[in-house]
């Protein structure tokens, strides 16, 4: 079957096409022949490299974790789905990429499909909701009154996030550029920041909850508008020792992480605040959730750019330019 591969650490250079070996199934997987993948930034990520220390991939490996589409088998101890079924699912952090026309998928990881979303909408959906739900619902619990600054508010997570935080009934605080201003009010952002001409650290106060989904000072900036007590929850690092003792990391990990947090998690008590750092994990449970959310109207999908299977390559350059207006999907099979 064809399958996008990343055959060696070398951002796009690294990456082609390759016929590789359709996946047999366990007992416990689902076999997904894949409609549409969702691209995610880990995915460019991963493929410079960024994310040797923490994901351990053989290559070749097939890039990509959010997929939709339909099982074709199941394995002998699968008890939630059948054949026929159509499925989402996010494979991220567990061996099988989605970016190819079959993918094993383990039962635990996938969810019905929504039924009002199509496979190019539904593959929009699991790391962006998944990480939303990990953060907002799990990690800071947000309460109906609340206030949480999601920055970013067009990106992938964020037009997710911000949807999410309002259904929870929270009051919702985002940055964006002048073009998207729009888009994010349209979602529910009650605070709009067009980054362009204003610093949200100048015009934003008394959140309860920080979202880190910007590279640079902004989680630094983003501690101004907290109050006391505040939870900084962030996507982008720096990871922390915790993290890594978690994740089974070695003693000198721990260390390197503990000391690249150790400035932010500073700062953060000084303002009486608690940081963390979330990395995403699959979750079919929580895609069933999320599933009644979209199918409730609560929550919608914002695809800005589908591309065929055949230019996935310029799919991901396109979401490395970094202004994707929410997601970007790579469609193999036509309605
Ligand atoms: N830790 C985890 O488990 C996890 C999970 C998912 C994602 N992430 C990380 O979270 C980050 C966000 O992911 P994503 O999917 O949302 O990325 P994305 O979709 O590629 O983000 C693109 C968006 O970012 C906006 N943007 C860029 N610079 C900005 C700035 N300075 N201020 C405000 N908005 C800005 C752009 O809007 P404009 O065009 O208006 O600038 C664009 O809409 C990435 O670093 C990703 O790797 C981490």
């Amino acid at each position: 079957m064809k399958a996008l591969v990343l055959e060696r650490y070398a951002g796009a250079g690294g990456i082609e096409f390759a016929d590789i070996a359709g996946p047999r199934i366990e007992p416990n997987e689902i076999l997904v022949q894949v409609h549409a993948a969702g691209l995610n930034p880990i995915d460019y990520m991963i493929a410079k490299g960024d994310f040797k220390p923490i994901i351990k991939l053989g290559l070749p490996a097939t890039l990509g974790s959010d997929l939709a589409g339909v099982v074709t088998s199941v394995g002998s101890a699968v008890t939630r789905f059948k054949v026929g079924d159509a499925v989402y699912a996010s494979t991220f952090d567990l061996g099988f990429g989605a970016l190819a026309e079959y993918v094993a998928v383990p039962e635990h990881a996938a969810a019905l499909k929504p039924a009002k979303l199509d496979f190019v909408q539904a593959a929009s959906i699991p790391m962006v909701g998944l990480t939303s739900w990990q953060a907002l619902k799990e990690r800071a619990q947000v309460k109906p009154g609340q206030k949480v600054f999601i920055p970013a508010g067009s990106g992938g997570i964020g037009t997710f996030a911000i949807q999410l935080a309002k259904h929870l009934g929270a009051t919702v605080g985002t940055t964006t550029s002048t073009a998207n201003l729009a888009l994010v009010r349209s979602l529910g952002a009650d605070e709009v920041v067009d980054y362009k001409s204003q610093a949200f650290e100048d015009v934003l106060s008394g959140y309860d909850v920080v979202l880190g989904t910007v590279k640079g000072d902004g989680l630094e900036k983003a501690l101004r508008i907290v109050k006391a007590g505040s939870a900084v929850v962030s996507l982008i690092g720096p990871p922390t020792a915790a993290f890594a003792r978690a994740r089974g990391m070695n003693v000198v990990l721990r260390f390197v992480f503990g000391l690249l947090s150790r400035k932010i998690i500073g700062r953060a008590r000084a303002r009486d605040a608690s940081y963390s750092f979330l990395f995403v994990r699959a979750d079919g449970s929580q895609l069933a959730h999320i599933a009644t959310l979209i199918e409730a109207s609560h929550i919608r999908p914002v695809v800005d750019r589908v591309f065929p299977f055949a230019q996935a390559k310029e799919a991901i350059a396109y979401l490395e330019g970094g202004r994707a207006k929410g997601k970007v999907v790579v469609q193999m099979l036509a309605p």
